[in-house]
């Protein structure tokens, strides 16, 4: 039996759901029930009625699942599938931050700890970050968290007064406005397509054609009549594009641009988390519950 074949028999076996990220291996994206961003992982982990969750992306992810389908078994196939956005503040942080600010509201990125959701007001993905902001009362100072490359973009798209937290993607924050100029140059016509966290998008936001969520760039692949298209994100992403729309040449800003995080996870990892039940992502009750607050305001969206 093939890798592919075991992980297809486990899963029904165990009863599971395999959740794929956008940014995964092809080989896992293949085998995957579902296969997107945040927003819509989260929303088929929500409707999940299997007994068992495999999230095939990273921890915040697995966390997110858990709190917002609690009676089922989450696996994270491998522990060190962190995320570098979302170590960057901590619960402690954010109270202290919200101490400076009385009155102001917190908006948290998906890209969070459970404890961060936690200690939140909103929380909102790149897909509906401006809309998210939108909702907060026009009075509210908003203390948002923790890219500022995200951040930024919301702010000029909303005009909202909003404080950012200094943090970034480590990936995303290298694709800067350099990068945009030369491929520009290299590939005249083209149009480029990225992604909110990039180093670029806020900065030279007339250059780009389109800030899109990792979703919002596979349906603009779909759509696309354009012989060539640059890709400012995680390069995990070109697989769907190129195997969606075959005639349109999907060149990435960086080949480089490559997720540790989400790298951790390959098929194997995957067979033997059906296989071992590992490893568990639990949430605790007392902070799931305030986490689920925003969450479901945000699914609500
Ligand atoms: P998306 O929600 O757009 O898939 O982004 C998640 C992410 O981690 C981007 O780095
Ligand atoms: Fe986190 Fe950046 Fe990886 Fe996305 S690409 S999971 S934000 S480290």
């Amino acid at each position: 039996m093939s890798l592919e074949e075991e992980v297809r028999a486990l899963k029904d076996e165990r009863d599971a759901v395999l959740l794929a990220h956008n940014y995964q291996r092809p080989e896992v994206q293949d085998v995957a029930d579902y296969v997107g961003d945040s927003l819509y992982l989260a929303r088929r982990a929500r409707e999940a009625d299997r007994s068992v969750i495999v999230f095939a992306g990273v921890r915040f992810m697995a966390e997110t699942a858990k709190i917002l389908n609690p009676e089922r078994t989450v696996l994270l196939p491998d522990l060190r599938a962190g995320c570098g956005l979302a170590d960057a503040v901590t619960a402690d942080q954010v109270r202290a931050w919200r101490a400076e600010h009385p009155g102001a509201a917190v908006v948290a990125y998906i890209n969070t700890s459970a404890d961060v959701k936690a200690e939140s007001d909103y929380c909102c993905t790149s897909s509906n970050a401006v809309k998210v902001v939108e909702q907060v009362p026009a009075e509210q100072e908003i203390l948002f968290l923790p890219d500022m490359f995200l951040g930024d973009y919301v702010r000029r798209r909303t005009g909202r007064r909003m404080h950012l937290w200094v943090g970034d993607c480590p990936v995303h924050a290298k694709l800067r406005p350099e990068g945009v100029a030369r491929a520009r140059a290299e590939h005249p016509g083209a149009p480029l397509v990225a992604h909110p966290e990039c180093g670029c998008a806020s900065q030279v936001l007339p250059e780009v054609d389109r800030v899109l969520s990792t979703d919002g760039m596979v349906r603009f692949a779909e759509e696309t009549k354009e012989p060539e298209v640059i890709v400012a994100t995680e390069v995990g992403i070109l697989h769907r594009m190129r195997r969606l729309n075959p005639s349109t040449a999907f060149t990435p800003l960086d080949a480089g641009a490559v997720c540790p995080y989400m790298k951790e996870i390959d098929l194997t990892d995957v067979r033997d988390s059906l296989a071992e039940r590992r490893f568990v992502v639990d949430v605790l009750p007392e902070t799931a519950a305030r986490a689920r607050r925003v969450l479901e305001r945000m699914i609500a969206t």
